[in-house]
C-alpha cells in the first residue's frame, strides 16, 4: 500500500480537523482507498501562542516553512492558514518544489489563480481547492467530475453562512441587522471584524472560483459586482414578506453563449424557491446544466469537520492522481477566457421602495422617469403607514437593465415629490 506524507500549514479550525480525520479515520480510509495517509509536519507560527499544541505529538510541529518544503518525504502540502501572506508565498514555493497543494483558502486562491496555475503546471504538481467553496459541500468535484457532459449555464448559491444566519434572524425574528450580527458574533458565526462576510467579500472570492470552474473561464474578483447586507432594514423584510419573497445574499453566475455575468448581492427570491428554505448557517448551491437541468447541493459551508472533510477528500483525490492527469481538477486555460464577454449591464427584476409626497402627480412623475430609461413596471403597491402627507410606494419592475434602473433612480431622486429612494433589491424568479 502506498504511503503518502502530508504537511499541514496552519493548525487552527481547519488544520486541526484535518489532523483529527486522518488520525481517527485513517484506517478506514486505507481500507477503502488502498492508500495510507500520515501527517508528517504541522507548521505553526510559534509554540508559545499555539492553542492546539495538545492535539498532536510535539515532534510533528515546526515553525520553519523551509524545513517543511525541503523535506523530500512530504508529498502533499495542505494550506489552511487563511489570509494572503504568507499563504501565497508558501503555496508558490510548495508548487515550485513539485509538491501537490490542497488549500481551503478562498481569498488567496481567487486573488492568485493565474500565478498558482502557472507554478503548478511548471512542475507538474497538483492543486486542489474543494474546501474553498461551500465548506463540506462537494461542489467543485460535482462541477468538474460529475457535470462534465454539461454546458453549465447558471450557478446560484448561498455561499456565506454568517450572512445567511443574520438574514434568517431578520426574516424569522424581525431582528435588526445590528442585533442579528451581535447574536452571530456571540455564537461564533461572525468574526469580531465581520466586514469580509457582511460586505460580500467572502462570497465574491467563492463566486470567482465557482464561476471560473463552472464556465471554464477565469473570472477574477474584479469583474464581480458586489453588494453586502449591511443596508438592509426591517422594512425590506416586511416588504419581502408581503410579496411572498425571502431575502438571501446570493452569488449568481450566468452564461449565455459567450456572455457571462457574475454578481453578489441581497436578492429577493420566491419563498417557494428551494434556496428560500436554506436557513441559518447552512449553504446551498443551485447549478443548471444544459443536459441535467437543475441540481442543488446543500450542507454546512464552514466549520472544523465539514471543511476538513473537503480537504481530506482532496488529499485522497490527489493521492489517486499522483502519476498522471494532475490537472483533471484544474483545467481552466487562459486561452479559454479569450472570447468571453463580461456583462456589466445585466438584466433583473427590481423591487424599489420610495418614500414620496402623497399628492396628485407623484405616481405619474415617477412612472415617467422609469419610462424615460426603458424600465417597464410590473406592479405598484402602496405599503405601510400613510400619514396623508407622505407614503411609501413599492415598485416591481419587469426584467430591466441595471444601467437603465440606475439612471431612472438618479432622475427620480431629483423629483420634488420624492423624499427618498429607500431601497433597491434585485429579484430572481
Ligand atoms: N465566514 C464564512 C461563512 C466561512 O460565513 O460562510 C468561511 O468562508
Amino acid at each position: 500500500m502506498k504511503e503518502y506524507q502530508v504537511a499541514l500549514l496552519g493548525f487552527g479550525t481547519v488544520g486541526s480537523g484535518v489532523y483529527r480525520i486522518i488520525s481517527e479515520n485513517g484506517a478506514q480510509i486505507s481500507h477503502r482507498e488502498g492508500i495510507s495517509l500520515s501527517v508528517r509536519k504541522i507548521l505553526i507560527k510559534d509554540f508559545e501562542h499555539e492553542p492546539n499544541l495538545a492535539l498532536a505529538p510535539r515532534e510533528l510541529f515546526s515553525t520553519s516553512f523551509d524545513e517543511v518544503v525541503s523535506d523530500p518525504s512530504i508529498d502533499i502540502v495542505v494550506e489552511c492558514m487563511g489570509g494572503i501572506e504568507p499563504a501565497r508565498t508558501f503555496i508558490i514555493k510548495a508548487l515550485d518544489a513539485g509538491k501537490t497543494v490542497v488549500t481551503s483558502n478562498k481569498e488567496v486562491m481567487s486573488k492568485n489563480w493565474p500565478a498558482f496555475e502557472k507554478a503548478a503546471k511548471a512542475t507538474g504538481a497538483g492543486l486542489y481547492l474543494e474546501a474553498t467553496v461551500g465548506g463540506g459541500i462537494p461542489i467543485i468535484r460535482t462541477i468538474l467530475d460529475s457535470m462534465q457532459a454539461n454546458n453549465i449555464t447558471r450557478v446560484m448559491g448561498i455561499i456565506n453562512g454568517t450572512t445567511n444566519y443574520i438574514l434568517t434572524q431578520m426574516t424569522e425574528n424581525g431582528q435588526s441587522f445590528e442585533d442579528a450580527l451581535k447574536d452571530a458574533q456571540a455564537l461564533g458565526y461572525a468574526e469580531a471584524n465581520p466586514t469580509a462576510d457582511v460586505e460580500g467579500f467572502d462570497a465574491m472570492y467563492k463566486l470567482s472560483i465557482l464561476s471560473s470552474m463552472s464556465f471554464h473561464a477565469h473570472m477574477p474578483i474584479e469583474v464581480i459586482y458586489r453588494e453586502g447586507i449591511t443596508k438592509l432594514t426591517k422594512s425590506d423584510f416586511e416588504t419581502a414578506q408581503l410579496l411572498n419573497y425571502r431575502i438571501k445574499l446570493l452569488a449568481i453566475g450566468k452564461k449565455e453563449g459567450n456572455r457571462i455575468e457574475v454578481r453578489v448581492h441581497p436578492t429577493m427570491i420566491p419563498d417557494t424557491h428551494p434556496l428560500a428554505s436554506v436557513r441559518g448557517v447552512f449553504n446551498a448551491i443551485f447549478l443548471t446544466g444544459h443536459a441535467v437541468d437543475d441540481v442543488m447541493l446543500y450542507g454546512r459551508g464552514a466549520g472544523c469537520m465539514p471543511t476538513a472533510s473537503a480537504v481530506v477528500s482532496d488529499i485522497i483525490y490527489a493521492c489517486h492522481h499522483d502519476k498522471a492527469h494532475k490537472y483533471m481538477t484544474f483545467v481552466n486555460e487562459e486561452s479559454m477566457s479569450g472570447d468571453i464577454e463580461l456583462v456589466k449591464d445585466f438584466s433583473c427584476i427590481y423591487c424599489i421602495r420610495l418614500h414620496v409626497a402623497d399628492k396628485p402627480g407623484t405616481m405619474a412623475a415617477i412612472a415617467g422617469a422609469f419610462a424615460d430609461h426603458g424600465v417597464s413596471l410590473k406592479s405598484v403597491i402602496q405599503l405601510g403607514e400613510n400619514d396623508g402627507v407622505s407614503s411609501r410606494i413599492t415598485f416591481l419592475t419587469h426584467m430591466a437593465s441595471e444601467f437603465g434602473v440606475n439612471e431612472a433612480l438618479k432622475q427620480i431622486e431629483k423629483l420634488d415629490c420624492v423624499n427618498e429612494v429607500e431601497s433597491v433589491i434585485r429579484v430572481e424568479e
